[in-house]
């Protein structure tokens, strides 16, 4: 894992950063990315009554299709490190009729403010890449920790290959020349993900930009 890129940035920066893209961040981020979060989200399978926690929702449109699947009989819960997110998904959530079914908390994934096994699955789009590299096998273990047996984790993010073609390593040296507003550098999710227990079920590679994308499915081994 040597060849992945540090995040310099510290977690105060990445609050600060994303409140002040909050308003923003549909327009800029929403058309590109949309796409694979929804390939994710069905292969979640989510089914009603289920309990499902989103790390990293930003404005919300994932929690929207989340509680959609889940239903009334299912619960929602969210957690982001931005003020200005969780205002922008709760007004979302109001405006489409589930304030009620979804529950939105502002916080650092390192440390989930949920009871170990209280969720049938967890799903993390393009945030699981923020963390700093010590910090990202953490955010993992306490995903396993809040799931419940069986459980299943869905994940979107950029993909770090063996042998990075061009596009990755300019991304990677504009990551590392702007590290605040190039917050995000392709990871290896499949290996954190086996390396904390996690049994991959399905794995798709997507390129974005020309920049690779990985969308994962795995579940507890235990
Ligand atoms: C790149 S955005 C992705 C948002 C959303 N998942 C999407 O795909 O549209 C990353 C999100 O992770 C949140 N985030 C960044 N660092 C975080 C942390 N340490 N804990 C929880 N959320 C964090 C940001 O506030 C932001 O909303």
């Amino acid at each position: 894992m040597d060849d992945i890129s540090r995040v310099t940035r510290s977690k105060a920066e990445a609050k600060t950063t994303y409140d002040a893209l909050s308003g923003w961040y549909d327009l800029l981020a929403g058309s590109s990315e949309r796409k694979f979060k929804e390939e994710c989200l069905r292969m979640l399978d989510l089914r009603a009554g289920e309990t499902v926690l989103e790390i990293g929702f930003g404005t919300g449109e994932a929690l929207l299709s989340l509680a959609r699947s889940t239903g009334k009989q299912g619960k929602v819960f969210g957690i982001d490190i931005s003020d200005g997110m969780c205002k922008r998904a709760q007004l979302r959530l109001r405006k489409a009729g589930f304030a009620d079914s979804v529950e939105l908390k502002s916080g650092d994934a390192t440390s989930l403010p949920f009871s170990s096994g209280s969720m049938d699955a967890v799903f993390m789009a393009f945030t699981l890449e923020l963390f700093d590299t010590p910090d990202i096998p953490i955010v993992i273990a306490e995903c396993r920790r809040v799931l419940r047996r069986g459980g299943r984790i869905g994940l979107v993010a950029m993909a770090r290959p063996d042998r990075a073609g061009r596009m990755v390593r300019l991304y990677e040296w504009a990551h590392h020349a702007f590290p605040v507003w190039v917050d995000c550098r392709p990871i290896r999710t499949q290996i954190f993900l086996e390396e904390a227990g996690f049994i991959t079920l399905d794995r798709k590679e997507r390129s974005m930009w020309g920049l690779p994308v990985e969308i994962l499915l795995a579940k507890i081994s235990i």
